[in-house]
């Protein structure tokens, strides 16, 4: 081993990545950017430390401040999604989701979730989090049209399967689930409804996408770093009758420790929400539309076009006619855009290397204060990249141009500020 080479390599990946980062359009729908405070409580002691059980009764000594931050977390949370309770130790979406199952459902159980081209992800299936738990998943059927799950079809196939869970949210969504109408089925069969909120954390804070608690579900999942702009962890909310099984679910289920600085971090993401959610999540959906509108114009394949393309931070694209979503999002890597290939609702999983689809979230780009302009401009650069109107060296100035005025981190609170939160939280302590 070439120890000298492998450091090498090492410091010049950290240096190039953060290069690409700066000088490219950030289009993948599961991705942020934490603000400078958020970062500032990352970088903090709490993340040596351990804090195993709950708030008040752990295993260790030491955790008196971590109690308190982790307190903080669970009444913020509380608030912003208008839960009865809150689960703020899952350390991913995933740890949320096995939890959810854990708390839902007995092994040999039946789910029924979105399968993975209309939408569902990984851990609502076999392969993942129901899979783990024993749970038997039948695909919902699901209508191409509308994009969206077919209720009487639904109905039809509960009141035959029974199932014990029912799972809502998507990785690819662009349109919100009805949960009403599935907890009126789930009522029917004795079944509970669990709604995956990672995508739409962010939107549903600000109040720009339908609200599942209001509207039924029984336990939401969420990843806290995709529209939600925290750092990488989740949250589980449920009602009060569920608690002590979520609770339980999730320590000793799946977490011991819980990664205690993006706790920290959590909750400065969770105060920037509360100051700016709405806005930000007003943004965010209003540039996903103008960039849906301003790609079909120009010729893209946008899926949705009957149902107004999308009402979330997702457009998706149908590039078949360009040789499908690898070749595509490959080019596009090149020239400085990053998204990622995608199934679609017609696809099946044998075309899961090459995809019929590319999907595109603009969440982290609007967060960087894009707005329908910018969308205008990188439709452009788009179309003419799978067009092969401009060279690859052409297109990518283009993006970085397009990029320059874009590096700052917008709807959170300024540096300046943020040390002063910094200092108050920890004097608090
Ligand atoms: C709907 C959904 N749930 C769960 C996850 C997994 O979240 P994590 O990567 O935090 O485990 C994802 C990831 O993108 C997702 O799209």
């Amino acid at each position: 081993m070439d120890e000298k080479k492998l450091f090498e390599d090492f410091k010049r990946a950290v240096v190039e990545h953060h290069e690409f980062f700066k000088n490219s359009i950030p289009l993948i729908a599961s991705e942020n950017v934490t603000s400078m405070a958020v970062r500032r409580f990352y970088l903090s002691d709490f993340g040596c430390r351990y804090a195993e059980g709950k708030v008040g009764k752990r295993f260790y000594q030491g955790c008196q401040y971590i109690d308190v931050v982790e307190d903080v977390a669970v009444k913020l949370t509380k608030k912003i999604f208008g839960a009865e309770h809150a689960n703020v130790q899952p350390i991913s979406g995933v740890t949320a989701n096995i939890a959810a199952f854990f708390a839902l459902a007995k092994p040999g159980d039946k789910a029924f979730s979105l399968s993975v081209p209309c939408g569902g992800h990984i851990s609502h299936h076999r392969f993942s989090a129901a899979g783990i738990r024993g749970v038997n998943v039948t695909d919902y059927p699901f209508d191409n049209e509308s994009l969206n799950i077919d209720i009487d079809k639904t109905r039809k196939l509960a009141l035959k399967e029974k199932p014990k869970v029912f799972v809502l949210g998507a990785s690819l969504y662009l349109f919100p689930h009805p949960v009403k109408e599935i907890v009126e089925i789930a009522e029917e069969v004795d079944g509970k409804v669990m709604y995956d909120a990672s995508h739409v954390l962010g939107l549903i804070a600000g109040g720009e996408f339908h609200d599942p608690i209001k509207e039924g579900a029984n336990v939401v999942t969420a990843s806290t770093h995709k529209t939600f702009p925290g750092p990488q962890r989740a949250i589980i909310l449920s009602e009060r009758s569920l608690a002590k099984k979520v609770d339980s679910a999730v320590f000793p289920g799946v977490v011991s420790n819980h990664h205690l600085h993006s706790l920290a971090a959590y909750v400065v993401a969770c105060m920037e929400m509360m100051e700016f959610g709405k806005s930000y999540a007003k943004q965010i959906v209003k540039n996903a539309k103008a960039l849906a509108e301003k790609l079909h114009e120009l010729g893209f394949n946008v899926v949705g076009e009957n149902v107004g393309f999308t009402q979330s931070h997702q457009v998706a694209v149908d590039v078949s006619e360009f040789g499908g979503g690898d070749p595509v999002a490959k080019m596009f890597e090149r020239i400085n855009i990053v998204l990622n290939k995608n199934l679609l609702p017609w696809d099946d999983l044998s075309k899961t290397e090459n995809p019929s689809g590319i999907r595109i979230g603009v969440q982290e780009v609007t967060r960087l204060g894009m707005k329908e302009g910018e969308m205008e401009a990188l439709a452009e650069i788009m179309w003419n990249a799978v067009n092969g109107k401009r060279s690859e060296d052409e297109l990518r100035s283009e993006v970085v141009e397009l990029k320059k005025e874009f590096t700052t981190i917008k709807y959170a609170f300024e540096e300046s500020e943020a040390y002063a939160i910094v200092e108050s939280f920890l004097n608090g302590l």
